[in-house]
């Protein structure tokens, strides 16, 4: 008679145990997720469904694009099987209902993920937060960010820009994305902490702008987020031998060290009641970091901090990517790039150059970059939610448990909303007599309560920039159309290629 043998049997009732789970598991969704069963999906593998697409879209940079392009195959509902299954929307109505109706009745909440993820890039932020958190630190914002208060910062841009003009002079082939990082940056980093424009003035109240050394810290915390997003753990920034533990560990520690000195000497103001403390210029007890310390007791040492960095993010990536696809989408269009100059010279002419009145008069250049930001949308996919409730909208019921992203870069290119979707048309934006269409819908900037506190400080930069590029160069695309269709991210989407352009002097009109 044959020996019985435990390690075999072990091993087949281990076998079988794991299958058991697998069908299991298999059983649940289908039954739980049954109502999404007849969206459409990418093809899937039988285990991991389409986990390994998303993983591989994430780790090249290209999670939106990846979501952009099976948006653009499947229509404007489709889902990902992951872990949690993943329904991507992108018709603009079906998005705004969400981030406004849904939210506000409980039937979603946005992504514990994402917050989890914002939330540890050095610390809570308000994209992270929600109910009272989220609430005292908006209100502390909404008035330095309002459009009345953003236009007091007219002239501070004028003179970033100015910059930038000089530096593009002095270097006429250029990757004018990373142009557009240090002209952003500089600007919100004297809005915030009062750092002088001037790269040759030093600034008092800690070390001095670092553009290249900050922007590398900005990248690798932000890209963090999308990897935590797609399901990499937190806990995962502990572990040495990762060589993306160690560059995160040293970003944090480039931000707080540019952060804290300037941080601690707002605090110190704001426990003294007074600002003119010795070692603290004038345009720092100026600065917003300034009046938010005074005005927002809450903040302590540590979320003031993290604040400062996610003001100094979202200052410096968004505004900079689009003036970059901007300027490459003027170059394939010969006609806008000539109607958009005679606009500029005509009011700079009738004011002696760019001043805050003649700003309200660059109608058809801010519909340029509104229009780039339907075509480039730089944050396609942020603040997606969670479902809690069974809820339908558009006659697709959704049920708990499963996650709702969005592509605002499809939903740009609805053909119901904006006609000829491809075409780069900024004439949609402006009525017949070219002033600013409000009823155009767009979600470029979000929706609902965390909607985007930076859109006036960034139109007003585009325009500033815009029109000075506009004055005094003609400039063309070195790598061509490639510059504008191929993108990457770390949080937001840029041109891979950092959009190379080569600028030449305008002829008769000399640098002032
Ligand atoms: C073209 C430029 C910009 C675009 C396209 C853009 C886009 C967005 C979007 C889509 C959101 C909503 C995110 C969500 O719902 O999770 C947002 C939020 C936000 N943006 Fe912007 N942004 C731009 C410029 C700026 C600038 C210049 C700042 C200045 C600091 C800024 C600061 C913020 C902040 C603080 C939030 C979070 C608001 C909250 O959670 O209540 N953004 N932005």
């Amino acid at each position: 008679m044959e020996t019985f043998s435990w390690p075999v049997l072990a091993i087949f009732m281990g076998t079988v145990g794991i299958f058991g789970i697998l069908v299991g598991k298999w059983w649940q969704q289908k039954r739980a997720y049954r109502l999404l069963a007849t969206l459409p999906s990418p093809p899937k593998h039988w285990l991991f469904g389409n986990m390994l697409q998303l993983s591989a879209a994430v780790n090249k940079q290209q999670f939106s694009q990846f979501l952009f392009d099976w948006a653009q195959k499947l229509g404007p509902i489709y889902i990902l099987w992951a872990n949690i299954p993943l329904v991507i929307v992108s018709k603009s109505h079906v998005i705004e209902t969400i981030l406004t109706k849904e939210i506000k009745e409980g039937t979603v909440m946005r992504s514990r993920l994402m917050s989890l993820g914002m939330n540890d890039m050095t610390g809570p932020v308000i994209i992270g937060q929600t109910g009272t958190e989220w609430k005292w630190r908006r209100k502390g914002w909404n008035p330095q960010f309002n459009s009345s208060g953003i236009t007091n910062y007219a002239n501070i841009i004028n003179q970033a820009c100015q910059h930038t003009i000089k530096k593009i002079q002095e270097t006429p082939e250029i990757q004018t994305d990373f142009v557009f990082v240090e002209l952003t940056m500089r600007i919100i980093s004297c809005l915030l902490f009062g750092i002088p424009i001037n790269p040759n003035e030093d600034s008092l109240e800690g070390p001095n702008l670092n553009i290249e050394e900050l922007y590398k810290a900005q990248s690798v915390l932000s890209y963090r987020v999308l990897r935590i997003v797609s399901g990499e753990p937190v806990w995962m920034k502990y572990l040495p031998i990762l060589r993306t533990s160690r560059e995160y560990w040293a970003a944090r520690k480039t931000i707080e060290d540019f952060l804290y000195p300037r941080v601690d000497l707002a605090l110190k103001m704001r426990d003294e009641k007074r600002t003119d403390l010795e070692g603290a210029s004038p345009l720092f007890q100026k600065s917003m970091l300034v009046k938010i310390a005074a005005n927002t007791p809450e903040y302590t040492r540590a979320t003031l901090m993290s604040e400062a960095f996610l003001f100094l993010l979202g200052g410096t990536d968004s505004t900079a990517h689009s003036l970059a696809f901007t300027i490459g989408e003027l170059t394939l269009h010969p006609e806008i790039f000539q109607k958009a100059r005679e606009e500029v010279d005509r009011v700079w002419q009738s004011q002696q150059g760019i001043t805050t009145e003649s700003l309200g008069k660059l109608t058809y250049l801010r519909a340029i970059f509104k229009e780039t930001l339907r075509l480039y949308t730089i944050g396609s996919g942020s603040g997606y939610v969670e479902v809690q409730r069974e809820f339908t909208i558009d006659k697709q019921t959704f049920p708990p448990g499963v996650q709702i992203f969005w592509s605002i870069l499809s939903a740009g290119r609805d053909p119901d909303i904006y006609p000829h979707p491809d075409r780069f048309l900024p004439e949609r934006w402006l009525d017949e007599n070219g002033k600013e269409k409000v009823s155009v819908p767009t979600l470029v900037f979000g929706s609902g309560l965390h909607r985007c506190l930076g859109e006036h400080l960034a139109l007003l930069e585009a325009t500033i920039m815009l029109a000075l590029l506009l004055r005094y160069f003609d400039w063309e695309l070195i790598n061509g159309r490639a510059s504008l269709e191929q993108w990457q991210q770390t949080m937001f989407i840029f041109p891979a290629d950092r959009m190379p352009i080569r600028f030449k002097a305008r002829e008769g009109v000399l640098l002032s």
